[in-house]
């Protein structure tokens, strides 16, 4: 094999120099890496694999939540206006009809929305009507045999200028998808509801929402939502083909609320989470950094309910006292009011409907408390300049660990030394790398110290792809995920970021998941991850690996249950990557399970128009336990699993 394996390095010398110096790294084909020999000591466990060693963080970033996950359908829907007027909203005149509109600062339904959106008819008929029209997300996006759930608020001058029409109608014939007529009681403010179910219609975001009147008057708007069908039914829920992707993640946690959407921009734009629960017109919404407003409909209970109905657990990050624009709250008397409101949300989470903050979650509708392990403190405190974070986390450990002292503390950045109750559990660390970077970047923990806190990846992607990370980003997360595998009794949690992208409206490069109002679909990266996840055990067994290409990875974990050792070969070259595997410990052949993700070039990858240009393939191997002779081809990442307690063959 060794001399093969000269003799086409000469003769294609050219060939690989000319690929290495182009942009692109493309397979190529008969040519071989020298030969790798990898033994698995089957019996030896030297190190365990964490259980929650796989999770996710998002935040609102890229539409995630409002224009994403979270089920409205209409853009804006408090009326916020800005110079260009009242964006995404605008008058609908049928035929002769009259009408204005306008903000009137003085009316609202609540505290939270002490506004709303005015609307004078002058001349409007049951054939000429007149009212506003709202043009969702990048369009209303509607699918056939669905209902879609309505509502508003309405302050009616006289209710006679209603009934109010509610209408879907499509961009594309002007056709009325569906429709439904909400009569109007009394003068006051209040909350109106209607159904709208669509019948034979093809899958289209070309589509508007209009609510009109047929008669003359006046009338004040606010809180105009459209839902559609969420995740499990569940009220006030989530896009269930979001909900499916992440679950195909096989992710053990959240890490919630962010990323930068935790701390805002300035001190003003925090997540103040108290302003995200409880009905939705006492949320007023907030500034988030990634230059839009969040309404903060999917807000604290939404998040916990997400986990809820993932089955996984959430890792709630809170304020710490630094905002993005080097804005931060003095340690001491200033920082106290945001240490107390994180022991209250804690409280919100997992105290019991006796608590204060529990019976308030019990009142919001979720009596039960939710589990909670791990408390974050703060976000990429590193950047703040004025060097305030070791008395911040100071401060905040201290009152945490105080009341609940059973919850696992993470600091954003090394602690200085102090007293031990003011020491962090876990550190979170965050890699965003170039794919080159990263598959350096691989044996970045193998030989870390054990003595300090456990590790949390808290944020961490190949920056290779856009929207979504192509299969060079795939094939270095891969490599990246090995090394994470390999050193995961250190590293004891870890979350791709960002998650989610609307490809109508993103921030960021590399995002793990692309979706628009209708579809999603996987990256190449999130195959892998899903791989990597779906097929991990709980202990590494020795291993050692000689010869092989310098980008040629592996990872081998084994479940002590059910006995199968799940191998990850990960090849980022684009040669041929030759193999003779030992299973030290076990003899006879088994008959192996093999995922395999593989394309030609790096720059390969899949688009919202070609969702499947790169996904997993299937097939079986006998694998000889004493020496399997295997190659992975170049650009390929291979996740199989062994059974060791197969009957020999
Ligand atoms: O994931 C995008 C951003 O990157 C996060 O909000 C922030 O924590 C990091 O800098």
């Amino acid at each position: 094999m060794r001399s093969v394996w000269k003799r086409t390095m000469v003769l294609l010398a050219g060939v690989t120099s000319a690929c290495f110096s182009a942009v692109c790294v493309a397979q190529v084909t008969g040519v071989s890496l020298p030969p790798a020999q990898l033994t698995i000591d089957t019996g030896t466990i030297v190190t365990p694999v964490s259980p929650m060693l796989y999770g996710m963080m998002t935040e609102e970033i890229n539409h995630s939540y409002d224009g994403g996950l979270y089920a409205e359908l209409l853009q804006n829907r408090t009326f916020r206006a800005s110079w260009e007027g009242v964006e995404h909203w605008d008058l609908v005149r049928h035929g002769n009809s009259q009408a204005a509109m306008e903000v009137d600062k003085n009316s609202g339904p609540s505290k939270a929305l002490p506004y709303s959106l005015k609307l004078t008819v002058t001349a409007a008929t049951q054939g000429e009507q007149a009212g506003v029209v709202n043009n969702g997300y990048w369009g209303v996006a509607l699918k056939p045999h669905a209902t879609y759930r309505g509502s508003f608020y309405v302050k009616p001058d006289d209710a006679a200028v209603g009934p109010v029409q509610a209408r879907l109608i499509s961009d594309r014939t002007g056709a009325v998808v569906a429709e439904a007529t909400v009569p109007l009681r009394g003068t006051e403010w209040s909350r109106y509801t209607y159904a709208l179910t669509t019948e034979d219609v093809p899958v289209s975001m070309q589509n508007h929402l209009e609510l009109t009147v047929a008669h003359p008057g006046t009338l004040r708007l606010q809180l105009a939502s459209l839902m559609q069908p969420t995740f499990d039914d569940r009220p006030n829920g989530n896009r269930a083909d979001l909900m499916e992707r992440m679950a195909g993640l096989h992710p053990t946690f959240l890490r919630l609320p962010g990323g930068n959407y935790l701390e805002g921009d300035t001190l003003r734009d925090w997540y103040n989470w108290e302003e995200t629960i409880g009905p939705l017109v006492d949320r007023p919404g907030h500034q988030a950094p990634w230059g839009y407003w969040s309404t903060d409909g999917l807000g604290l209970l939404e998040f916990l309910e997400w986990c809820e109905d993932l089955k996984i657990e959430p890792v709630l990050a809170v304020y710490a006292g630094y905002s993005l624009r080097q804005e931060h709250v003095n340690p001491g008397k200033d920082l106290e009011p945001y240490v107390q409101s994180a022991l209250d949300e804690v409280e919100y989470v997992t105290g019991d409907a006796s608590t204060k903050w529990g019976a308030v979650r019990a009142r919001d509708g979720h009596p039960a408390p939710f589990p909670l392990h791990y408390i974050e403190i703060g976000n990429e405190d590193w950047f703040d300049r004025s060097g305030s974070y070791d008395a911040r986390f100071a401060q905040f450990a201290r009152a945490l660990r105080a009341k609940h002292p059973q919850y696992k503390l993470i600091a954003t950045m090394p602690v200085k030394e102090s007293s031990p109750d003011e020491q962090p559990d876990v550190q979170d660390d965050h890699y965003y790398k170039s794919w080159g970077e990263m598959l350096d970047f691989t044996h970045h923990y193998d030989d870390a110290p054990r003595t300090g806190p456990k590790i949390f990846v808290g944020e961490w992607a190949t920056l290779s792809g856009t929207p979504t990370p192509n299969f060079g980003g795939a094939l270095a997360d891969s490599a990246w995920m090995t090394s994470m595998e390999r050193n995961s009794d250190l590293i004891i949690m870890a979350a791709y970021a960002p998650l989610l992208i609307n490809v109508n409206g993103g921030q960021w490069g590399t995002n793990l998941i692309g979706f628009n109002g209708t579809t999603t679909y996987a990256s190449p990266s999130y195959y892998a991850q899903a791989l990597f996840a779906g097929h991990l055990g709980d202990g590494t067994p020795k291993t050692t690996l000689s010869g092989g290409g310098k980008r040629f990875y592996y990872s081998a974990t084994m479940g002590s249950k059910d006995h199968v050792l799940h191998l990850k070969l990960v090849n980022a070259s684009n040669w041929e990557q030759p193999l003779t595997i030992h299973l030290d410990g076990a003899k006879g052949v088994r008959t192996a399970r093999v995922s395999t993700l593989h394309a030609t070039t790096y720059e390969a990858t899949n688009t919202i128009q070609d969702p499947q240009f790169i996904h997993p393939v299937d097939s079986t191997v006998k694998v000889p336990a004493e020496t399997w002779k295997h190659s992975v081809p170049g650009l390929t990442i291979e996740v199989i699993d062994i059974p060791l307690d197969e009957k020999e063959r």
